[in-house]
């Protein structure tokens, strides 16, 4: 366990949890799409890691998506609530992966340098309130690799900002092997749509289509960069 956790972020994301069953429609397409995504980038890259992290791990969608993958999964999150979900999600899962939940700081994490082959951080940097902690977040996130280890790291933006968040990571210590696009620009658009109509639920039930979901993020795609909101990265730690 780290220390001193943010309680900035720990206060802000028990309330999310607390109030919200779903917050961030993960049951949904474009969610479970990107988990997948996320998952076989690791696993073409990574075919078989001893010990995989999900970092800011949330409901525990990816974390799930991880049985089988390596021996050993490690996941945290800084909510409470979101860790017992994980927690309790895992538990269910019959397979011989040994899964360790725990509340955690992506700012300080509180493994060992060089302890992962794999991590995953998705969408929690550009949710972090600093230029600072976003950079502490990725370049202790990146000391947890071992020389061979990659980190795939998403977060949603502007298109205009991928360039200077991909930066970023480079600032920290970061080799970009890789650009991840989700072409997600009009699936989110239709998102906050049905949002606005308050969710009635037979539109409801169209955020879950994988149809609806595939048709307009190949509209999304033929925008090339700009057709994604969605936006991540594959990395390993550069050379000293
Ligand atoms: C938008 S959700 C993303 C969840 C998931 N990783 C994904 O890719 O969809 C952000 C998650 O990061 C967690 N989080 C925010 N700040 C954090 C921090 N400093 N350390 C660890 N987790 C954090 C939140 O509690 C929340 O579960």
């Amino acid at each position: 366990m780290p220390q001193v956790l943010a309680p900035v972020y720990q206060d802000y994301y028990e309330q999310i949890y607390q109030g919200k069953e779903d917050p961030w429609d993960y049951y949904s397409a474009a969610e479970q799409a990107k988990y997948c995504h996320m998952f076989e980038t690791a696993k073409r890259l990574k075919p078989s890691p001893l010990r995989v992290l999900d970092a800011g791990c949330s409901l525990g969608h990816l974390t799930e998506l991880l049985a089988d993958y390596a021996p050993e999964v490690f996941a945290f999150d800084i909510a409470k609530s979101a860790v017992e979900r994980t927690r309790d999600r895992c538990k269910k899962l019959s397979t011989s992966t040994r899964f360790s939940v725990e509340v955690g700081d992506a700012i300080r994490p509180h493994f060992a340098s060089a302890s992962f082959d794999v991590v995953f951080l998705g969408d929690v940097i550009r949710n972090l309130l600093t230029e600072q902690d976003q950079q502490l977040a990725i370049r202790n996130t990146l000391a947890l690799l071992n020389d061979s280890g990659i980190l795939v790291l998403t977060d949603c933006m502007q298109c205009y900002h991928q360039k200077a968040y991909a930066s970023m990571v480079e600032n920290q210590g970061g080799l970009v092997l890789e650009k991840l696009y989700y072409h997600d620009r009009y699936w989110l658009k239709f998102r906050s749509l049905v949002k606005q109509l308050g969710r009635p639920e037979r539109i409801r039930s169209l955020l879950g289509s994988t149809r609806v979901h595939r048709t307009l993020t190949r509209l999304g795609s033929f925008r090339g960069p700009s057709g994604s909101k969605h936006f991540g990265l594959v990395v390993r730690r550069a050379a000293a």
